[in-house]
């Protein structure tokens, strides 16, 4: 390939071609031992920050963190299916306008690592894929797949259009790509990762360098690596750094990046799981500290994962799978430097002493001040209207119909059936269940399946002729990380069935819940308290106005079991009683002084619901899942 490279006449910098290395008029490059910014050795203090995940609102002021704490790259995620929702739609608007953030970074100092995937994992629904892969013929992604490329380059060369100002070899802030993500622990088809590689160059130009990032074990490195492309490693730092060395092609050598350094970790949703960060915690800080430094000091670079998380807005979360399915939370605080809400922390602080010391003289921006989260009073919540009574044009078929199929990436499918003759047994809602099912039957909630327990719980039923039967399926995120499973399918995915009988004849309705389908301006629904528990889920939206200066809240919602909530019309995500998360970031740049709408999407109406009021510190914590099985 290298030789085919030179013959064609392309000069591969930072590749092959040695004489380059020391090429000042080449805007970004590398030897063997230190990247190349026009000619001058660069040590990337990099950090990760993707822009889907911030309100762009607030771009300009967590960049300008990230600096001020002695950043000088940022590594972004981009989310393919964030940018092409649909085969034929593309969406560079709002927190996808990533050519604006690029910008906005190179104006405050920055560079940008672009690490576009097309897989990037990255606790992210089916790690960025979008969901209409799922409904190409022959379609096998992560793969030397034909349709599966075709798509890839489809992607890439419009990100590239639309980004290509921003190239460093253009005049902009991004240094270099990384290929897929972490394959080496996923695969090892080499012929798929070169033919990636060339996608890129297809797309970026064959000026543009390119990496692998795979975690720091020989196999990982073995498998992911791509002869000639910078091969990098993550986790560590310094194992990752002795095992590229050993493993890596001699071609694929360069100056060592810890690709990912793990502040903490992500959180799941999960009576038992907890949330997870470093901050207040002197000996972690200080071993952190100490690992960062001895990197720096090894005249390498790094990229803190993350150095701010933000927030999984709407439906954007991704699953992780082991035994059962592990959906992640709405935030993304990842216990980084710089919280959810753009919070200063120790670990920020012990950090930027740590690269001040190293850098000595060269100033910094001063840190900027924390911003102080306002408080708002409880909120008067009416019911408006039940899910079940604003439902789309049903798909009517004999048998279900999933998700994607239904034109669908996320929220909610209704499955109906109304029972012609009298059945009864466990209900089986398809091969297995993805990924939450709740079961009604006449709008009674008579069940609850849910993956995310390894042995979900069993509904039983007897059903008369006239009864009808609801399934409402969930997707609580594509799988992101995890072994090989056939497919990323949601909704229901072969026939239902009920003891030896297939239920024939359904009403499919299509819930994507984009924008909640209520409002404050629909008069309340007269409800008997006594008759919530076990209803259908049922809508509450309410006004509120902000007293003082705007600025940023936590939303409580005290003991409401599950659902979804939009402010003016913003998706805030998911809540879940089960944790570790007990409060929805609401930023300030979403509110206004007078006539906030606030509309829940409540899963599981109960006679236990609390105050819903917006309070000043996060709340962190689990409750017992009152549907475990
Ligand atoms: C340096 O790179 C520039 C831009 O690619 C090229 O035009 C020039 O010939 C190179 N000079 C040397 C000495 O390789
Ligand atoms: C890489 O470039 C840097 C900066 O010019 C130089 O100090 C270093 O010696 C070079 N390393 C190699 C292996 O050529
Ligand atoms: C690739 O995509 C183009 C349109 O984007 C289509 O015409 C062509 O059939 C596709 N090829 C394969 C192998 O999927
Ligand atoms: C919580 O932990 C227990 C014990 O380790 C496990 O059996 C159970 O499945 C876990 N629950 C969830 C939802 O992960
Ligand atoms: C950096 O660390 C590696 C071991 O991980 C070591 O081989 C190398 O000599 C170190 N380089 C410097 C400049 O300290
Ligand atoms: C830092 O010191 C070096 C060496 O004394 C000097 O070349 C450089 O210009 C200084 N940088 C700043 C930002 O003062
Ligand atoms: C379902 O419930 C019925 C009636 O209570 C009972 O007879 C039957 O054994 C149950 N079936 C299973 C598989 O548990
Ligand atoms: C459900 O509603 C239908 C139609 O009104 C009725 O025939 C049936 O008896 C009801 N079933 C139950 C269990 O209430
Ligand atoms: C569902 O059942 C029908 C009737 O037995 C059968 O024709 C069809 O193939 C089944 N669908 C699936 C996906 O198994
Ligand atoms: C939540 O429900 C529990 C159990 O009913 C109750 O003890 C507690 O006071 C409630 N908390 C709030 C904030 O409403």
């Amino acid at each position: 390939m290298r030789v085919s490279i030179v013959l064609s006449g392309l000069l591969g910098f930072g590749r092959l071609v040695s004489s380059a290395y020391t090429n000042a008029s080449v805007a970004f490059t590398y030897n063997r031992t230190s990247f190349l910014l026009h000619g001058e050795s660069y040590q990337m203090i990099g950090g990760q920050m993707d822009p889907h995940r911030i309100p762009y609102q607030y771009w300009e002021k967590r960049l300008y963190a990230a600096r001020a704490m002695g950043l000088n790259t940022i590594f972004s995620y981009i989310f393919w299916d964030q940018v092409q929702p649909s085969q034929d739609t593309w969406d560079f608007s709002g927190r996808n306008n990533i050519a604006e953030y690029f910008r906005l970074a190179q104006e405050i100092g920055l560079h940008i690592v672009l690490r576009a995937g097309p897989y990037v994992c990255g606790e992210h629904e089916w790690g960025g894929y979008p969901y209409w892969l799922s409904n190409i013929p022959g379609m096998v992604v992560r793969s030397n797949n034909a349709p599966f490329l075709n798509a890839s380059k489809v992607y890439l060369d419009r990100l590239a259009e639309e980004i290509r100002p921003m190239l460093v070899q253009n005049g902009g802030p991004i240094l270099m790509a990384q290929i897929e993500n972490e394959y080496g622990s996923y695969g090892a088809d080499h012929v798929y990762m070169e033919a990636l590689r060339d996608l890129f160059y297809g797309a970026f130009g064959d000026d543009m360098v390119l990496y692998t990032n795979d975690g720091g074990y020989s196999e990982d490195i073995l498998n992911g690596q791509i002869e000639g492309i910078l091969a990098e490693t993550d986790g560590g730092p310094q194992s990752g750094f002795l095992a590229r060395d050993q493993y890596a092609y001699a071609s694929s050598l360069g100056p060592q990046l810890d690709g990912e350094y793990y502040i903490t970790w992500l959180d799941l949703w999960a009576s038992n799981s907890t949330y997870d960060t470093d901050a207040g915690d002197t000996t972690a800080i200080e071993s952190i500290v100490s690992d960062l430094s001895w990197t720096l000091n090894n005249g390498s670079s790094f990229s803190l994962y993350m150095f701010h998380g933000g927030t999984n807005w709407g439906f954007q979360n991704g699953a992780d799978w082991a035994k059962a399915l592990t959906p992640v939370i709405t935030s993304y605080d990842y216990g980084a430097p710089l919280t959810e809400s753009g919070g200063i922390t120790d670990i920020y602080l012990a950090l930027r002493e740590m690269i001040v010391d190293y850098l000595g003289n060269e100033t910094l921006p001063a840190v900027p001040k924390n911003e102080t989260p306002i408080a708002i009073p409880e909120i008067a919540l009416k019911p408006v209207v039940k899910l079940f009574d604003i439902l789309p044009e049903p798909v009517v078929a004999d048998y279900p119909t999933n998700m994607e199929k239904l034109g669908q990436s996320h929220g909610f499918i209704l499955y109906r059936h109304t029972v012609t003759s009298s059945v009864s047994g466990i209900l089986v809602p398809g091969d297995y269940p993805r990924d939450r099912v709740l079961v009604y039957v006449n709008q009674t909630r008579v069940g609850i399946i849910d993956s995310i327990y390894q042995a979900p719980a069993k509904v039983n039923l007897t059903l008369e002729a006239g009864d009808v039967l609801d399934i409402l399926v969930e997707n609580m995120g594509r799988v992101n990380y995890g072994p090989r499973i056939p497919d990323q399918i949601k909704g229901i995915v072969g026939n239902v069935t009920m003891g030896e009988s297939i239920l024939k004849g359904w009403e499919m309705y299509n819930l994507p819940l984009e924008l909640p389908s209520a409002s404050s301006s629909m008069s309340t629904l007269e409800l008997a308290s006594s008759s919530l528990s076990n209803s259908g889920p049922l809508f509450y939206a309410g006004m509120f106005d902000v007293e003082g200066e705007i600025a940023d809240t936590f939303l409580h919602l005290a003991n409401w079991t599950k659902g979804v909530v939009w402010v003016n019309g913003e998706n805030l995500g998911r809540y879940w009683t089960v944790g570790p998360q007990q409060t929805l970031y609401l930023p300030g740049c979403y509110l206004k002084k007078e006539g906030n709408e606030i509309v829940v999407l409540n899963l599981e109406p109960s006679e236990e619901m609390g105050a819903v009021n917006g309070v000043v510190n996060r709340l962190w914590g689990n409750n017992p899942d009152p549907d475990a099985p």
